[in-house]
């Protein structure tokens, strides 16, 4: 589905109307057709259920006060064959009881007889975008469940499907990949997708964070150390290396690894050995390499603080994961998979309603993927109901820039306010980091490079 039609089908809704009257059967049609929709009209419950059974309508529009069958029982058996049918009943004024009888048995809403043209328009149109919803929401139900993705990724879009190629051709073969893109977009989910769709999916995966590994502690946490090796070294440890031997290492924001520890790694990787602090011995390695990072590399060079040699051997593949804004297209899957995964099992599946999708849709999404599924997960707790409505979403997605300007607030540059942002969310969270990151919408490796640029790492601890 692209964006487009998003904001709708091609083909005319369907309407079926069921009324003993020759005159309000006409009037109806003529509504109907008004509204551009295809409209058929027949005058019993019986003709109508003859009818329906070689084609099904998109809306039932059924007086109540039928000569045998009535509509009411009418309505019963529509729900019960046809239950994607909606059912909009006319009443006769003063009988407001089987109206509500009818509401209760199914029926979207009435109309009471006799009625203005543009009371019946209006209630024929609020239907269609109730059916046009739930077709929506099935028809996305349904691409879910055939799976279009890998490996849990998510994504329709023709640069997704291209992503998806990849992995799989990667993933077959024993070289590095050097996997790029802002933050959120899914580098992480990429490399598990192409570990373990590969020969080595039943061998380790074995993510390195490289953002927060402690500096002084990297190079026993990479290689090992043995007994006595330093102080506190009580018995001899396993460095990430040797556990992901025979699988994959992942060098998770692989951009922020101290210069003089990316020469040892370069020499390990090169050597296809590890040498443990302390150690004199040095053991085999086999690992595959893949590495993340949403920093730009290069200029990382130019400026010294990425060796080129440990890039050359990194990127000998290179992906580049593209942004949410850039496939827009994928926003109503992802959504319809976010509030599968975050909606009460037990309860019947929530929707989205249109404008809460509009707002979505015509949003940048700066923090791509993770922040689109922190605002659904949050939609999920906060609303209640089964649709979600735009103000379930977060503010800055219902007042974008510029709606709401602050009134007195200071001005600041943005690292300020950024540094200030991660502060407060810190103090409120007792110094949890990953409930600061999942709460200011950013990962967690995200959140220790900004720590570490500000210098806030012992802030609040
Ligand atoms: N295509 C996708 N389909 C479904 N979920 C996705 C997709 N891409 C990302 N996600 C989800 O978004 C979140 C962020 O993904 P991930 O951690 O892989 O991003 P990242 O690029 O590594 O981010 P960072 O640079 O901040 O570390 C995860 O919860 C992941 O499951
Ligand atoms: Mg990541």
């Amino acid at each position: 589905m692209d964006e487009e039609s998003l904001s709708r089908r091609a083909a005319p809704m369907t309407v079926l109307v069921v009324d003993d009257e020759q005159s309000t059967r006409e009037l109806c049609a003529a509504v109907g057709g008004e509204c551009g929709m295809k409209v058929q009209a027949v005058g019993s419950a019986e003709e109508a259920l003859e009818l329906l059974e070689q084609f099904p309508v998109d809306i039932l529009l059924t007086d109540l006060k039928l000569p045998k069958t009535s509509g009411l029982d009418l309505l019963k058996r529509v729900r019960g064959l046809y239950p994607h049918t909606a059912v909009l009943v006319l009443t006769q004024y003063g009988s407001i009881e089987s109206a509500v009888e009818a509401t209760r048995l199914g029926a979207v809403d009435y109309v009471t007889k006799p009625f203005h043209v543009e009371e019946l328009k209006a209630r024929l149109e609020r239907v269609t975008r109730d059916v046009e919803l739930d077709q929506e929401n099935r028809l996305l139900r349904e691409q879910l469940r055939t799976r279009p993705g890998f490996g849990g990724l998510i994504g329709m879009s023709a640069k997704m499907q291209r992503v998806f190629k990849m992995i799989e051709r990667v993933s077959q073969h024993e070289y590095p990949v050097l996997i790029l893109g802002e933050s959120g977009t899914g580098k992480e989910l990429v490399a598990r997708s192409i570990h373990f769709s590969g020969p080595r999916q039943d061998k380790p995966f074995v993510p390195v964070d490289c953002s927060s590994l402690v500096p002084t502690l990297i190079e026993s946490e990479l290689f090992g150390y043995v007994k006595g090796a330093f102080t506190g070294a009580f018995n001899s440890k396993q460095g990430l290396l040797e556990t992901a031997n025979t699988g994959t290492l992942f060098f998770d924001e692989i951009g922020d690894m101290p210069v003089d520890m990316q020469a040892k790694l370069l020499r390990a990787l090169q050597e296809r050995e590890v040498k443990p602090v302390g150690s004199t011995e040095r053991r085999a390695i086999n690992v595959r390499v893949i590495a993340a990072t949403n920093r730009d590399l290069e200029q990382a060079i130019h400026n010294g603080q990425f060796r080129q040699d440990l890039y050359f051997r990194l990127n000998v593949v290179q992906m580049k994961l593209p942004p949410l804004r850039e496939r827009k297209s994928d926003i109503p899957l992802l959504v319809a998979s976010f509030l599968e995964k975050f909606c009460d099992p037990q309860q019947a599946p929530r929707t989205i309603s249109n404008d809460a999708m509009q707002r979505l849709m015509a949003y940048d999404w700066p923090g791509n993927v993770r922040e689109l599924e922190n605002a659904i997960e949050r939609a999920v707790a906060l609303g209640s109901g089964p649709i979600v409505h735009v103000a379930d979403l977060p503010s800055n997605l219902i007042y974008p820039t510029g709606d709401r300007a602050p009134e007195r607030e200071e001005l600041l540059p943005l690292e300020e306010l950024e540094r200030r942002a991660i502060l407060r969310t810190l103090r409120q969270t007792g110094g949890d980091k990953l409930a600061t990151a999942r709460l200011l919408g950013i990962g967690k490796t995200t959140l220790y490079r900004k720590l570490k640029q500000y210098h806030m790492e012992h802030t609040v601890q």
